[in-house]
């Protein structure tokens, strides 16, 4: 292979391995230690409940004993009373996923004994205590086609160490057939009954609950956010990371959006269950998807002006500022219509996120037939800070406006002096446009939460191109109906 070939090979393997690398998240989800601990002690106690409903088999056979002979003997009716699991603990183990180790477990069985020896035919009933029980789980997490988390039991060992059996009554005799014949038996039934169990509460529970994660969350007529998995979760030594998809995308048209999210390092704060970073790539998207639906466009009429404000959208009013008004449209009422040329894009910085918007505004006369004159058409441009909190689930928001800066970008009816309008813009922008745009924000739009959980003590904070929001977890259990 000559050095050209060889280059274009090395070429083609750098792309791919590019291509097979997973795009970087729009959002991404941490669990702390914390936050897996709250986790873990709302699934330890739903396994507890499954574990003493587990269902044992019936234990038969022969047995020869000493001093006694043949004996034919069967085990019943065995039933579950408890199941306890006191100490547990839930770990991380880096690149694999999620550890659970389980000590000093005990139970209680009741059951029915039946014995046959010779011509002698006895039963009664016992009760066992099975204790010292250890039980390690490793569960694997994954995600599908859809974008959805998995879950699976990837191993379970069950471990039993005693099991203490008493006998109503007084059998001496039984309880050598108990330890010779059946004890390994049922200890070996109950240790794979333990994993079955433990497989199918993390199949028919913890998975269909992790799927109640909305990878794609409808937020109104417009808009909806893309929460799909990109990647497997990943465990690390401090934190078990979802990386999401993190976008919005207009109901009306879903279009390709035309820029990638940058990589999103959280720092590696701890002090919250649960911390979300919503990169700029995020709120970048919400407002193409907005832009793309044409949300983006706001008409101002005379009607919408509050009555506190002693003004008039009218021409009589601009003609103050637009002299030539009162001859061309006397007394005519106008309509502004501000609309955004391309979709305003906005930057977060460790000081807080901020968009510089370029909003078109378009005056109209509106005619004695109702159909619009145009005017003129403005450039407006201004500092928008915004506020960021999350209330329900949702991240809400609202927005201020600095000091507006206008130009004429085309005009119907001559020149005039723009600068004079100033004032009557910033009074729609802070009597009207902000109202209503903060109206929405208040909303706000959803997290990617699982079914019933509700969020605490939250942390709000700025960094380079993500907003880190930290929170801790409330689980709201399901009522049983
Ligand atoms: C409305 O009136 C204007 C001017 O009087 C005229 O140019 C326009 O064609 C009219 N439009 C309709 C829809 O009648
Ligand atoms: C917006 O802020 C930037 C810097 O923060 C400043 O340079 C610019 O003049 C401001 N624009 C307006 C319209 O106030
Ligand atoms: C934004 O919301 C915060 C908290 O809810 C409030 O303190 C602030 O005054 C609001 N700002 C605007 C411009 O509405």
């Amino acid at each position: 292979m000559g050095a050209q070939s060889l280059a274009v090979a090395y070429g083609a393997l750098a792309l791919c391995l590019a291509l097979a690398k997973a795009a970087n998240p729009g959002f991404v989800v941490r669990i702390t230690q914390a936050g897996l601990d709250y986790a873990h002690q709302q699934g330890i106690a739903i396994l507890e409940k499954e574990l003493a409903r587990l269902k044992l088999p019936d234990i038969s056979g022969d047995s020869r004993l000493r001093h006694v002979g043949k004996v034919r003997y069967e085990i019943s009716s065995l039933e579950l009373q408890s199941f306890n699991l006191p100490y547990s603990r839930i770990s991380l183990s880096p690149n694999v996923g999620l550890h659970i180790s389980i000590s000093n477990a005990f139970a209680e069985v009741d059951g029915d004994w039946r014995v046959k020896l010779l011509f002698i035919r006895d039963h009664g009933s016992f009760n066992l205590n099975v204790e010292n029980v250890y039980i390690k789980i490793d569960l694997k997490l994954g995600s599908d086609t859809s974008g959805k988390p998995t879950v699976d039991t990837s191993s379970c060992s069950t471990r039993i160490s005693k099991v203490r059996v008493h006998f109503l009554g007084k059998f001496g005799w039984l309880y050598n057939l108990f330890y010779n014949a059946v004890e390994s038996r049922f200890r070996n039934i109950l240790e794979r009954k333990v994993c079955e169990t433990v497989a199918s509460s993390v199949h028919n529970d913890l998975q269909p609950y992790l799927r109640s994660l909305p990878v794609t969350a409808r937020i109104d007529a417009m808009a909806g956010i893309d929460y799909s998995l990109v990647a497997p979760p990943t465990a690390t030594a401090q934190s078990l990371d979802v990386e999401l998809k993190g976008e919005f995308f207009s109901m009306v048209h879903r279009s390709a959006v035309p820029f990638t999210p940058l990589p999103l390092a959280l720092p590696s704060d701890h002090d919250h269950m649960v911390y979300f970073g919503a990169s700029s790539f995020f709120f970048n998207t919400a407002s193409f998807a907005y832009h793309a639906a044409g949300a983006l466009v706001f008409e101002i009429t005379d009607s919408m002006i509050p009555e506190a404000v002693d003004f008039h959208l009218n021409t009589a009013t601009f003609s103050a500022f637009v002299p030539q008004l009162e001859k061309m449209y006397p007394d005519m009422l106008m309509k502004i219509r501000l609309s955004t040329p391309s979709a305003p894009s906005l930057n977060i910085r460790p000081g807080g996120l901020s968009l510089q918007p370029v909003v078109d505004v378009q005056a109209y006369a509106i005619l004695p037939n109702s159909s619009l004159a145009p005017l003129f058409l403005l450039s407006l441009t201004g500092n928008v800070s915004a506020f960021i909190d999350v209330r329900s689930g949702h991240i809400v928001g609202n927005l201020s406006v600095g000091r507006l800066r206008l130009f004429l970008k085309h005009s119907d009816v001559g020149t005039f002096q723009v600068r004079q309008l100033q004032s009557i813009m910033n009074i729609f922008a802070s009597t009207i446009l902000l109202p209503h745009l903060n109206g929405r924000l208040e909303q706000g739009f959803p997290l990617p939460l699982p079914d019933r959980i509700q969020l605490s003590n939250i942390l709000v904070r700025f960094h380079q191109n993500f907003l880190l929001l930290g929170a801790d977890v409330h689980y709201q259990p399901k009522e049983r109906t």
